[in-house]
């Protein structure tokens, strides 16, 4: 509920290196995941991330926390963020709303696969 009510790191980002995009098509949600990766040590580290999501309570909370799990991580690290992790670290999320988390594990995903494609 924190992460739904005050959620971090909301609205797009001007200069993302990367943006991921997820939607669910059964519900409609839609959510974006903006990233920017800087070199450090010869290592890719993910030093800031954003999201906007137009969707269910879970869904803004489950993107709040993935941009709190992936900062400094390098990209290898955040690739295995899994949705669990996403909802484990939220103290959990009821059965119904499970689904819900995949959206922003996958989004996250995106933005890497599309960052690496650049
Ligand atoms: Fe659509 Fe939660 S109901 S992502």
């Amino acid at each position: 509920m924190d992460h739904f009510k005050n959620p971090r790191n909301m609205g797009e980002m001007k200069d993302a290196d990367a943006i991921g995009e997820n939607g669910n098509p059964v519900c409609g949600d839609l959510m974006y995941i903006y990233i920017k990766v800087e070199e450090k040590d010869g290592k890719e580290i993910i030093s800031d991330l954003s999201f906007q999501t137009f969707g269910c309570a879970a869904a803004i909370a489950t993107s709040s926390m993935i941009t709190e799990l992936a900062r400094n991580k390098t990209l290898e690290e955040a690739l295995k963020i899994t949705r669990s992790d996403v909802a484990v670290s939220l103290d959990g999320l009821p059965p119904i709303k499970m689904h819900c988390s995949n959206l922003a594990a996958d989004a996250l995903q995106d933005a890497i696969k599309k960052y690496r494609e650049k």
